[in-house]
């Protein structure tokens, strides 16, 4: 089939500073939630076209900003998001910060599903604040939730922290479960952040579900970005948006004090780009990350290898169980980036409690796929 854009071509990241893929030459990384795509072309010539422009100042968020987000919003997702709700902020994780600091005190409980995005634990922790952390039911290769321990869980917490689609481990959850979620928040006057940063990502059949879209909810806040989908992590450019007036303003007058509430100069732009012209760039990405992860769970069933792909079809991060193998990730990883120079990520690392289960972030080039394969083929065997 003939695309548009060549999610083949490669991009070589280690010349660029690339965090990822920081590792030794011979290499090839598999970590970092980026991806090793070129950006859409639109996006670049928005890119290029402010930095021709001669003065690098500060910048202020224009309207064409957040209409472009609502576009997005509505044409994808059929959800109508008012203008009004949106607040500007540097990145995802500094709104958790600031989120946290505003809506809890020292010592109290914030609670969220583990294992979960590494990242939400040190929040919780260097502001002093206590993880509740509910271990989802690993059962039959799938997740669930275990609703006894969540409700246990908010009676004693301030704030929920959800991520929707969930990263590490790809779920997608139902208009059911979010339902509930918000019910049993609702119940016990508890905040709830959904960090929504992987929606876009939904190959194959479309089953992400807005949690914004099923249930209203006063204390509902809903934070979004570009990051994930185009490839722009690294702008630093992100949205909350939040319903509720009273909220709203306190948690912008947070994002302003902790400094994380104003764009860079090159925030803005690419953004528009991107939600007014990015709508072909995410479906055949989708695509192509697809066919990555067919190609993995065909390969491991033709090649005997007994590594179980849990999760939808949703974010491009694996989750893959290596029990049958190894009941320490950690050693698992270390020695197989050792002799292959191939890096994984333990599942520890997102407090997964059983040592048996890798995270691959597959939104690569196919042939780091198939090379990736091949050595564990050649490892395991
Ligand atoms: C669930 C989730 N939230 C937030 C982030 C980071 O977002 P940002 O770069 O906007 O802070 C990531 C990155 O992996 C993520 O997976």
């Amino acid at each position: 089939m003939r695309t548009r854009y060549n999610f083949d071509k490669e991009t070589n990241r280690k010349a660029t500073h690339s965090y990822k893929w920081n590792i030794p030459d011979n290499g090839a990384s598999f970590t970092v939630a980026d991806t090793d795509f070129e950006v859409a072309s639109e996006i670049q010539q928005a890119i290029v076209n402010r930095a021709k422009q001669s003065t690098y100042g500060y910048t202020y968020v224009p309207d064409e900003y957040y209409e472009a987000y609502i576009r997005w919003w509505r044409d994808r997702y059929q959800t109508e998001l008012k203008k009004e709700w949106f607040i500007f902020s540097t990145s995802v994780v500094a709104s958790v910060d600031t989120i946290i600091k505003r809506l809890t005190e020292v010592g109290e409980r914030v609670c969220l599903f583990s294992p979960n995005y590494n990242v939400f634990y040190n929040c919780i922790s260097n502001n002093k604040r206590v993880a509740e952390e509910v271990n989802l039911t690993y059962q039959n290769h799938e997740y669930s939730i275990d609703w006894k321990k969540l409700e246990e869980s908010l009676s004693k917490s301030k704030l929920f922290i959800h991520c929707n689609p969930h990263n590490p481990i790809g779920k997608q959850y139902s208009i059911e479960e979010n339902e509930k979620i918000i019910s049993l928040c609702k119940k016990y006057n508890v905040y709830l952040l959904s960090d929504e940063i992987h929606s876009d990502l939904d190959y194959n059949e479309k089953r992400y579900n807005p949690i914004i879209k099923t249930k209203e909810y006063e204390r509902l806040i809903l934070a979004l970005s570009p990051g994930k989908s185009f490839n722009l992590a690294g702008l630093h450019s992100s949205v909350l948006v939040i319903p509720n007036e009273e909220l709203r303003l306190k948690i912008e007058k947070g994002l302003q004090e902790d400094d994380v509430g104003e764009p860079s100069y090159f925030s803005i732009e690419p953004v528009i780009a991107a939600y007014t012209k990015g709508d072909e760039y995410v479906q055949e990405e989708n695509a192509y990350i697809y066919e990555n992860k067919k190609y993995l769970k065909e390969f491991f069933i033709k090649n005997y290898l007994n590594l179980e792909i849990i999760g939808g079809n949703a974010t491009y991060l694996l989750w893959v169980d290596i029990s049958h193998y190894s009941n320490d990730s950690v050693a698992f990883v270390n020695d197989f980036s050792n002799k292959y120079n191939l890096f994984l990520i333990d599942g520890k690392h997102y407090h997964e409690s059983q040592s048996s289960f890798v995270r691959i972030n597959i939104a690569t080039q196919k042939k780091n796929i198939i090379h990736l394969c091949n050595c564990l083929l050649d490892y395991l065997k």
